[in-house]
């Protein structure tokens, strides 16, 4: 039920645009978060965004619309505006989300992300999506998309992680000159939970420059390191349970970072990932 009320609490704070997908197990509370402010007549389904992803078990061509099917039941919606593919890397389909050998290796499975694309392009057709995109994918993965024959839309967006500390300067200019918005996951620096963070990366909010700088606006360093993505042109999905926080981190439109410490923040970068995704 958190989630719940924190995306009613978010509707209310004035977001709009919600990162979910199908592995986090909570979608039916955020739909049904959507179709409680729709019922209150606080928001309109069109002034939502809502972003679902397709999980690395349903890559096979022929399970992705039935698997974008599965997402709008249990949200109870008639279409995502956003719908990206989560991991460029294929595992074995079945019900278990990370299928594993008698090992505990995971079981891959050879698909063509390009008839992936392919499948995702005949949900926008459909009007069950109204933009595809994707995430985690390098100049590589994404440059086979781009220029695949007969490409009938281009992915709109890549969700990859981005910060102070992970500013990735060069995914940034690529997807800029190829009109693809850069979504940052984890710009707050992650929850650092130790079974999928790299917490050898020292917390994000600590940072002296980001405290110091918070300091002359009256701003938290979250504040601040959110302002700074949305400065650059990246696009933000901070999460937070807590109305407080989720409150603070709307509160970044009232404030500009000079030129001179957007320069000072970019120089943070360590080129460290907190999510390593080693699978
Ligand atoms: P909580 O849910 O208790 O607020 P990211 O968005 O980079 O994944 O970071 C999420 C983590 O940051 C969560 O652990 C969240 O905890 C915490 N968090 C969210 N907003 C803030 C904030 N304004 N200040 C400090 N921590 C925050």
């Amino acid at each position: 039920g958190s989630c719940l009320e924190s995306v009613k609490i978010a509707i209310d704070t004035g977001y709009r645009h919600i990162d979910g997908a199908f592995v986090y197990y909570n979608e039916h509370e955020v739909g049904q978060a959507i179709r409680e402010k729709i019922a209150e007549g606080r928001i309109k389904r069109e002034d939502i965004f809502y972003c679902g992803k397709l999980w690395n078990t349903c890559h096979p061509p022929e399970l992705v619309r039935p698997t974008l099917e599965k997402t709008l039941k249990i949200l109870q919606l008639d279409y995502v505006d956003l719908y990206i593919i989560e991991l460029p890397m294929a595992f074995k389909p079945g019900d278990a989300i990370y299928p594993k050998d008698e090992n505990g290796k995971i079981i891959y499975h050879e698909t063509d992300l390009c008839a992936t694309w392919e499948a995702m392009e005949a949900c926008k057709d459909a009007g069950l999506a109204k933009s595809i995109g994707v995430s985690n994918f390098n100049r590589r993965q994404l440059e086979m998309i781009l220029n695949k024959p007969g490409l009938k839309y281009k992915p709109v967006s890549n969700q990859v992680e981005c910060h102070p500390y992970f500013t990735q300067p060069k995914l940034l200019e690529f997807c800029r000159q190829h009109d693809i918005v850069i979504v940052g996951y984890s710009p707050l620096g992650t929850s650092r939970d130790e079974t999928w963070v790299n917490v050898s990366s020292p917390p994000l909010l600590k940072d002296p420059v980001l405290n110091a700088i918070g300091k002359k606006y009256n701003k938290t360093a979250a504040q601040v390191a959110l302002r700074f993505s949305i400065q650059r042109g990246v696009v933000v999905i901070p999460k937070s349970f807590n109305p407080q926080r989720i409150r603070e981190n709307f509160q970044i439109f009232d404030f500009s970072l000079t030129e001179k410490e957007m320069k000072e923040i970019e120089s943070l970068n360590k080129n460290v990932r907190y999510v390593e995704l080693l699978m």
